[in-house]
């Protein structure tokens, strides 16, 4: 399975994700710039936010309370695209999910 992310320079970079992996596991495996995990994925730290593209948007889940409140708390502001990467597992579904990374 694919996963692709815009870079805040424009650049693109498209990575093969396990099943399973979420996305901000799968952004640090792969140096994508500006994705940190900073709390290994526990909802503390904000630092794997990413936009969805609206086409892969509707394939995920809701926010859960706590991935909202900590969208709230962003380095860069939350947009209706906002998501925490750490929360999105990568499944047959998502297989070429688009994302981009905000621009710090
Ligand atoms: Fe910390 Fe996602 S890695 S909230």
């Amino acid at each position: 399975m694919k996963a692709t992310w815009t870079l805040p320079d424009g650049s693109i970079k498209t990575a093969e994700v396990a099943e399973g992996l979420n996305l901000m596991e799968a952004a640090v495996e792969n140096d994508i710039p500006d994705i940190e995990g900073a709390c290994g994925g526990c909802l503390s730290c904000a630092t794997c936010h990413v936009f969805v593209d609206a086409a892969w948007a509707a394939k995920l889940g809701e926010i859960g309370t706590f991935e909202d409140a900590m969208l709230d708390a962003t380095d860069v502001e939350r947009t209706d695209a906002s998501r925490l990467s750490c929360q999105i597992k990568m499944t047959a579904e998502l297989d070429g999910i688009l994302l981009t990374v905000p621009a710090a």
